[in-house]
């Protein structure tokens, strides 16, 4: 994307709109959006589009469609998944455990504060070093009184993707319910329903080129419905689940980009490849570059940190280059990241660390831009800078910052030959 600013490197916190998505909601924008629970001839047209869109959001998980509940993003979907499964078990007797990754966003673990307040217990399972999720221990952490465990596909700061198959596998094993958050995975690793044994899997469109304030739940119907009590009472909308009118325009919006997530997955997959390959390769010749996360993560998310540098500093030294700087990460919630800090990382690193995020739109001299605003950055940050002296001295970035976790600074890598 060529953008006005600087260059636009934060497509974790939102994407662009797609010009096809745009065109599909312009009808629904420009002309009557009837409300679609009207049984009048506007009112069936709208829910006709509803419905396509319905359609087309089930196929992109390989779900039916009446396993789609519309809601407002992913915040909501989260929040209907927890908080909806957790109460509808726990008012049955059936338990009082819930298990979540320490790194989840804050949409689940602000659920699971709210659920711990009603009397039920949470364990957090904490990430490794490198921000994986042991599926090992989700698997200790279960109990006979576990009703439900939620772990995100892919670490919305640091890309790191869990091992869904081997974390589903324990849940089921004791019986309990499964959540994924997907807001960061869908159109970056592969999602399917009928191979994943997940009961429920929250979306968002606006992370997917689609419009920002829709989103969607998958709640599994086959071989057992699973239950919820709504957060929302009003209408029947939405089988009773998320009452309120269906908003057409946004729905249809997110149909379409959720088709065109299906249509472009490959290409995405190869573009944000090279994107990242060369985003790293060029990092790395900054040099005193840490990576907060795994090489092998989402292809759409580098977090690193920026050796022998003030976060402050840092965050004031970007002027308009658009990537999610250390606690803005957590937007609102002040302090460090708490997924940095639950892998260990010192509040200094944590400060000093930036999420970088990829999209389609994404050009590679866009991504030149950035590293040569962040290359002049730390050189100036660097200048004055006692701690960056003694890391060029030579000493090892674990004594400088006092830390037992490893820090593993970021290395050149080759660039794919389609870059
Ligand atoms: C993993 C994850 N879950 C949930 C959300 C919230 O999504 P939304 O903005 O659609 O409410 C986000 C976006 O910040 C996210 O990255």
């Amino acid at each position: 994307m060529a953008a006005e600013s600087g260059p636009y490197l934060d497509y974790a916190a939102t994407t662009p709109l797609d010009p096809g998505v745009l065109a599909a909601m312009r009808p629904w924008l420009e002309g009557l959006a009837a409300n679609p629970s009207s049984d009048h001839p506007p009112g069936r047209h709208a829910a006709a589009a509803v419905s396509t869109a319905r359609v087309r959001v089930a196929a992109f998980l390989n779900a039916a469609p009446e396993e789609i509940v519309w809601t407002s993003g992913a915040t909501e979907a989260d929040n209907l998944a927890v908080l909806g499964a957790a109460r509808h078990q726990y008012g049955r007797g059936r338990g009082d455990h819930v298990v979540v990754a320490a790194t989840e966003h804050r949409a689940v673990l602000s659920a699971c504060e709210a659920l711990e307040r009603e009397g039920l217990s949470v364990t957090r399972v904490r990430p490794d070093a490198d921000g994986t999720i042991d599926p090992a221990a989700v698997a200790d952490a279960l109990s006979e009184r576990t009703l439900l465990a939620s772990v995100a596909a892919v670490n919305n700061e640091t890309g790191v993707t869990a091992d869904l198959d081997a974390i589903a596998a324990a849940v089921k094993a004791r019986g309990a319910l499964f959540h994924v958050d997907a807001a960061q995975a869908a159109g970056r690793v592969a999602l399917d329903v009928q191979r994943l044994p997940v009961d429920l899997l929250s979306l968002s469109a606006h992370k997917c080129y689609g419009p920002q304030g829709v989103g969607a739940l998958y709640v599994r119907r086959r071989p057992r419905r699973v239950r919820l009590a709504p957060l929302l009472h009003g209408g029947g909308q939405e089988g009773g689940l998320r009452p309120g009118t269906v908003p057409v325009a946004q729905v249809v919006g997110m149909g379409a980009a959720f088709a065109r997530l299906a249509e472009e997955a490959r290409a995405d997959e190869r573009h944000l490849r090279a994107l990242r390959a060369r985003l790293e390769q060029r990092l790395a010749g900054i040099g005193g570059i840490v990576r907060n996360g795994r090489a092998d993560g989402s292809p759409h998310i580098l977090n690193i940190a920026v050796l022998g540098v003030h976060g402050e500093a840092l965050a004031a030294a970007l002027g308009d280059l658009a990537v999610s700087a250390g606690s803005a990460c957590s937007a609102g919630s002040p302090g460090p990241s708490h997924v940095l800090r639950a892998m260990g990382r010192p509040d200094p690193i944590a400060h000093a660390s930036l999420r970088l995020s990829l999209g389609r739109m994404v050009t590679a001299a866009e991504v030149d831009e950035a590293v040569a605003r962040l290359a002049a950055a730390a050189r100036r940050l660097r200048a004055f800078s006692p701690l960056w002296r003694r890391l060029s001295a030579g000493e090892p970035a674990e004594a400088v910052y006092a830390t037992a976790t490893p820090l593993a600074l970021l290395e050149g890598c080759r660039e794919p030959a389609h870059g």
